[in-house]
């Protein structure tokens, strides 16, 4: 008899991305900060921290300054992939509802999935939207909803007024936010974890921080909510290694806040550039957008990685057509323009305008 996994997770598939042989290459396809804060990094390592296990209090005083918030109000988590995950281990029972928007970032249904739950999704509308009446309405009886704001992969935000009304309407539900992508659009809920005993708010080093590698989340929520994850998460989930960078960047905190500006100021030339060659786009707020190339996408992904440049066909997540491209810095974005313009010459019909 062969060893067969849980019923659940013969049902589940590896993340799908392609993750490996990106070193080199314009990588546009994974909203990662293409360059980050080399100074930053490890350099900043005492020793002594390699052979110790990781110590988290002085990081999560820093955080806690950064972020406006208590230290009892903070959780260190080894990205937010970990979050997401130790929060459905943690609140959902077998049978348990989630309402989740579609699409959304994979790693949300994958594992609430995992933890048993029963998934209520809800479709974004006609303009990637998300449907707010719909999701109202999918809210009763439900254990957790979670969603990403800006989401991925349409950069679409929840109104924090919206947020806060499902909060005190549902107070059985457990709300979660993962703001991955909120120092680019300059929104976020994480004020309100202080009123709100079912919200959590998830942030992650990986996008504007540059710490991807590295691995650091955040979950920020009422003490009684952490306490009951603390429980399900291993103890050093979160290396020194992270720790030391991230507490570097948190010193130098405005240069990470200004580059985040400029990428979204890059962001909307490189827009324009596109809208003026007829492009029809999804802009969002996260640090990437969406463009349309109709049946030319997934031709397009493989000619661009080709040419040495990154981006993602999202069709198979979206509706047919539309290429997930990361913000990077001004000369990936012009060696991203030169291919995307060899393309077109090549595949004069495929400009989707
Ligand atoms: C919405 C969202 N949340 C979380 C993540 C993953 O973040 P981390 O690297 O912290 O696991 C991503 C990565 O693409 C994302 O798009």
């Amino acid at each position: 008899m062969p060893i067969l996994p849980r019923k659940v997770v013969q049902d589940l598939q590896p993340y799908p991305a392609p993750k490996e042989g990106r070193y080199g290459l314009v990588r546009l396809d994974f909203n990662e900060n293409t360059v980050g804060f080399p100074d930053a990094y490890t350099a900043s390592m005492p020793d002594s921290t390699v052979c110790t296990y990781p110590e988290y209090g002085g990081l999560i005083t820093k955080v806690s300054k950064q972020f406006e918030v208590s230290p009892e109000s903070i959780l260190l988590t080894n990205g937010s992939d970990e979050a997401l995950t130790l929060v459905a281990l943690t609140f959902v029972d077998p049978g348990d509802v989630a309402v989740i928007s579609r699409p959304c970032f994979v790693v949300m249904p994958h594992t609430l999935k995992l933890a048993g739950a029963t998934l209520r999704e809800v479709a974004v509308r006609s303009d990637f939207s998300f449907d707010l009446e719909g999701i109202g309405s999918a809210l009763p009886g439900v254990k957790v909803a979670m969603f990403a704001s800006p989401e991925n992969p349409t950069g679409a935000v929840l109104p924090p007024e919206v947020i806060k009304s499902w909060c005190e309407a549902f107070p059985g539900t457990l709300f979660v936010i993962d703001e991955a992508y909120s120092d680019y659009a300059g929104i976020s809920v994480l004020s309100m974890i202080a009123e709100l005993p079912n919200l959590l708010v998830i942030k992650t080093f990986s996008k504007a921080w540059g710490m991807a590698g590295l691995r650091l989340g955040v979950v920020f929520g009422q003490a009684p909510l952490l306490d009951y994850i603390s429980r399900v998460k291993m103890p050093y989930s979160v290396n020194s290694a992270a720790i030391a960078s991230a507490s570097s960047l948190l010193d130098r905190a405005d240069a990470v806040v200004a580059a985040a500006k400029q990428t979204m100021q890059r962001k909307v030339r490189i827009e324009s550039l596109l809208q003026s060659r007829g492009y029809t786009l999804v802009t969002g707020s996260a640090n990437s957008f969406l463009l349309n190339l109709g049946e030319a996408a997934e031709k397009f992904e493989a000619f661009a990685r080709k040419n040495g440049v990154l981006v993602r066909n999202r069709t198979e997540a979206l509706t047919l057509g539309y290429v997930r491209v990361s913000v990077g810095t001004d000369e990936e974005m012009k060696k991203f323009m030169e291919v995307l313009i060899e393309f077109e010459s090549l595949n004069p019909l495929q400009n989707n305008s």
